[in-house]
């Protein structure tokens, strides 16, 4: 069962998600579905580059105790790096055998050494996606070379969210570490 949002994105009923989660997932989407055309993917590729738009944020204002719950073997993640693993296994129990899709939802909290190109698509557009307010020049010219230098764009992301957990005082996650070491 599925419910549509205003602009006709399908949101599984299961997703728990406010209105303002609901426009940063909708954005996200529409960046991924951008990069997808701009590549020419074929269609079971863009397929998925739409759902893990649609689907990496499901759970994102869902309950603490149905995220550990979900998450399982990911107890050592902070209560908001929960969602990503929590809607993997979600979308795994819906019936989803798209593992490139599952792995990118699953550590888009975190970062992954081991993604292909959707898991590295994804992470870039929920950090370049238009609505967050903070960099705005950069983060709009990294959006738009995306597509034509996937591979530059997607280090200068990891590394521009790796400086602010830094700045910030955040914990850097192991998966984190291994993905920068991975691009650098
Ligand atoms: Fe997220
Ligand atoms: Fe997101």
């Amino acid at each position: 069962m599925t419910r549509a949002t205003m602009s006709g994105l399908e949101m599984p009923a299961w997703s728990c998600v406010s209105e303002k989660r609901l426009a940063h997932i909708e954005r996200v989407t529409a960046l991924l579905d951008e990069w997808a055309r701009k590549l020419a993917l074929p269609s079971e590729e863009a397929r998925a580059w739409h759902d893990a738009g649609r689907l990496h944020d499901a759970l994102r204002d869902a309950p603490e105790h149905l995220l550990r719950e979900l998450a399982g073997d990911s107890p050592d993640y902070a209560t908001e790096m929960l969602h990503g693993p929590a809607a993997a296994e979600r979308m795994r129990r819906d019936g989803e055998r798209r593992t490139e899709l599952l792995d990118a939802v699953r550590y888009h909290t975190v970062g992954s050494a081991n993604w292909g190109r959707l898991g590295r698509a994804l992470y870039m557009a929920d950090y370049l996606e238009p609505g967050r307010k903070f960099s705005r020049a950069d983060r709009a010219y990294l959006a738009a070379q995306a597509p034509h230098d996937f591979d530059a764009t997607f280090r200068q992301v990891v590394r521009a969210r790796l400086e602010w957990s830094l700045r910030e005082g955040m914990r850097l996650y192991p998966e984190a570490v291994v993905l920068w070491n991975s691009v650098r």
